[in-house]
C-alpha cells in the first residue's frame, strides 16, 4: 500500500482533541493532592483519544520505557493503523504536582511529525537554553555563563540586563547559577515545575514578561518544547546531561553515541511539526479549566511548524 503524507493541517484538529481530552480527564483532579491520579486520568484519556486518529502513530516521548510504563511508553504504536506513518512525543499532564496543588502553568502537550522527526530522547536531564523569536542566530550560546547570556540578550534587546528576566526552575542544582543571573540584575521568575511551559514563555516575551530560559530539566521535555518553539520561532539549545552509568545506556540505548553533543532546536525536532497544548491550571500562555454547572471549558494552542501558525481554541464542553 502506497504511504500516505503526513498531512499536518488535516491532523492538526485531531490532534488538538487529544490535548483537550487529556486535560478534561484531569479537571476533577485539580488541586486534590493526588498526582498520580491527576496524571493516570490524563494518560488514559490521551491514549482513549489518540487510538481514534487515522494515524499509524508510534510514541518517542511518553510516559517512560515499556516496563515502566503500562500506557503511552516509548514504541507503543497507537492509532487506527490507516493512515500516515507519524511519530508522536507527549505528555499526558505537564506538572502532576502543580495540577495536584492548583497552581499555574499545567498542561497537557502534545507534538506530532513524520516518521524520525524527533529525537528520541532518553529520561535524563538536559541542560537547556531558549529565547525567542526576533534574535540573530547564536546571540547566547550553551558555552556562555550565565551572566555572559544575560549581558548578550539585553545588548540585542536594546535594553539593560535589568530589564531581561530568567525563567529558571527552583531546584538546589540551579543556585549557582541563580546566584550568577543575580549578579546582572535580572529578574528570575522561579517556577517550581513545568520547563515546557517555561520555555514556551520565552515565544511570547511582551505577554509572558519571560526572555530567556535556562537550567536543566527533562530531557524528553526538552524535545516537546523545541516543537513548540519551531511553530512559534526562538532558539533553543540541549546538552543531555548524566548522573551515572545508568543514565548514559539510556542515551546509548536509544541511539546516542556523541553524549556531549549540543542539540539546536532543529537537531531535537529535524522536520516540520503539530503542536498542541492545553491549560489545565491558569497560567500566562492558556488559561486552566474554567468549571461552570453543565460545562468545562478549556483553551488549547495549535500550532503549525509549517505555516508558523498559531491557533488558540476555547472549548465549551458538556459534561
Ligand atoms: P512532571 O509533570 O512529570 O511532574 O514533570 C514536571 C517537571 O517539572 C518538568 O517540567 C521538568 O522538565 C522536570 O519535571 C524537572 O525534573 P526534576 O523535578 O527532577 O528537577
Amino acid at each position: 500500500m502506497a504511504k500516505t503524507d503526513f498531512n499536518d493541517r488535516m491532523l492538526s484538529l485531531g490532534l488538538a482533541r487529544v490535548s483537550e481530552a487529556a486535560a478534561l480527564a484531569s479537571a476533577r483532579l485539580i488541586g486534590r493532592g493526588d498526582e498520580k491520579a491527576a496524571d493516570q486520568a490524563a494518560v488514559n484519556a490521551m491514549r482513549d483519544q489518540l487510538n481514534k486518529l487515522d494515524i499509524a502513530g508510534t510514541v518517542v516521548i511518553g510516559e517512560g520505557e515499556r516496563d515502566e510504563a503500562p500506557m503511552l511508553y516509548i514504541g507503543e504504536e497507537v492509532g487506527t493503523g490507516t493512515g500516515p506513518e507519524v511519530d508522536i512525543a507527549l505528555d499526558p499532564l505537564e506538572g502532576t504536582t502543580l495540577t495536584a496543588k492548583d497552581m499555574p502553568n499545567a498542561l497537557t502537550v502534545i507534538a506530532m511529525g513524520p516518521r524520525g522527526s524527533m529525537l528520541h530522547a532518553p529520561d535524563v536531564y538536559m541542560d537547556k537554553l531558549a529565547i525567542g523569536p526576533g534574535y540573530r542566530d547564536g546571540v547566547v550560546t550553551m558555552d556562555m555563563s550565565p551572566s555572559q547570556r544575560v549581558n548578550a540578550l539585553a545588548a540585542a534587546k536594546g535594553c539593560s540586563t535589568e530589564d531581561i528576566t530568567v525563567c529558571v526552575l527552583e531546584r538546589p542544582r540551579h543556585e549557582e547559577m541563580i546566584a550568577e543571573i543575580r549578579t546582572t540584575g535580572a529578574a528570575i521568575r522561579l517556577i517550581t515545575d513545568g520547563d515546557v511551559a517555561g520555555i514556551i514563555h520565552t515565544a511570547e516575551a511582551a505577554k509572558t514578561g519571560i526572555d530567556m530560559y535556562m537550567g536543566s530539566g527533562g530531557a524528553p521535555e526538552g524535545v516537546l518544547a523545541a516543537a513548540a518553539l519551531k511553530c512559534m520561532g526562538g532558539q533553543m539549545f540541549g546538552r543531555l546531561t548524566f548522573r551515572n552509568d545508568d543514565e548514559r545506556g539510556r542515551a546509548e540505548k536509544a541511539g546516542i553515541t556523541n553524549l556531549d553533543r549540543v542539540y539546536t532546536r532543529d537537531d531535537l525536532v529535524t522536520e516540520d511539526v503539530i503542536f498542541a497544548a492545553t491549560g489545565v491550571t491558569d497560567g500566562s500562555i492558556l488559561a486552566g479549566i474554567k468549571r461552570e454547572v453543565g460545562y468545562l471549558t478549556t483553551e488549547t494552542i495549535l500550532m503549525r511548524s509549517k505555516t508558523g501558525s498559531v491557533r488558540r481554541m476555547t472549548y465549551r464542553n458538556p459534561v
